[in-house]
């Protein structure tokens, strides 16, 4: 199947996280394909997003299939899962697909809290996801520190900085989406293994939330860049 060089496809995006990502790039005229273990469950996402922008170019397909339509695939499922999900869509990845990790290693996964990372053999969960896609498959590091909250509610902008790890050219691409979204300002994060700060970031986020009672979630902004970086 010939890839969209355009589409964005979101496995997971039924859940908080994905979603929002979803009402976004339909939003910016991006063609969004949300994946799901249940075909159905993405057909009812995919509505959900065409109530909110109608003239999206959406739709909800399974894993596999969102995976073969597009040449960036956000992977929106919880750490927990992660690994298993990718190994579930190997044959989809073509050479060329950014896989982009968004998920943080929290000590929840293993029934301890959320504002506690685990210790992940490679390093962090992008790196993790490195080792197990095929080759001329590149994994980018991004979105972590973006409140699904804050994403869905399409009428305000997101105002949060985006780092984001990975190659150069796979990541500059995946940069290049941060500005799509309102608020949303990518942060050249680096190589890959800089994930492991990012990851860890969104704990300490988590926690901020609890403590200063804003369930709507924070964001994170770095002063000092120059201007239009
Ligand atoms: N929520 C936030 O504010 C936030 C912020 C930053 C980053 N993130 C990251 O974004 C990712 C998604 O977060 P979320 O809050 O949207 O998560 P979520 O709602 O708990 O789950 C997202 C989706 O994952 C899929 N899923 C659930 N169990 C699964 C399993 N056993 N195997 C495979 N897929 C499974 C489900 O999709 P189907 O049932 O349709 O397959 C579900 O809708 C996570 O990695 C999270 O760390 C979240």
């Amino acid at each position: 199947m010939t890839k969209n060089h355009e589409a964005i496809a979101i496995l997971g995006g039924t859940g908080d996280q994905g979603l929002g990502l979803a009402l976004r790039f339909a939003q910016a005229g991006r063609p969004v394909v949300i994946g799901s273990r249940k075909p159905e469950r993405a057909e009812a996402a995919a509505k959900e997003v065409l109530a909110a922008v109608p003239d999206a170019d959406v739709r909800g397909v399974g894993n596999p299939e969102a995976t073969e339509q597009a040449e960036i695939v956000i992977l929106s499922v919880p750490f927990e899962h992660s690994a298993s999900t990718v190994k579930g869509i190997r044959e989809q990845l073509a050479p060329g697909t950014i896989l982009v990790s968004m998920a943080v290693p929290l000590a929840a996964a293993i029934g301890d809290g959320a504002m506690r990372t685990l210790g992940i053999w490679q390093g962090s969960c992008a790196e993790m996801l490195a080792t197990l896609v095929p080759e001329g498959v590149e994994v980018v590091s991004a979105f972590q520190n973006v409140s699904a909250h804050r994403l869905q509610h399409l009428q305000e902008e997101v105002e949060c900085d985006v780092i984001v790890s990975g190659k150069k050219a796979p990541r500059e691409r995946i940069m290049g989406l941060c500005p799509l979204i309102p608020g949303l300002r990518a942060v050249n994060g680096g190589p890959l293994a800089n994930a492991r700060i990012v990851e860890e970031m969104t704990a300490l986020l988590i926690g901020l939330n609890i403590r200063y009672k804003t369930p709507e979630g924070l964001g994170i902004r770095l002063t000092g860049l120059p201007e239009g970086d």
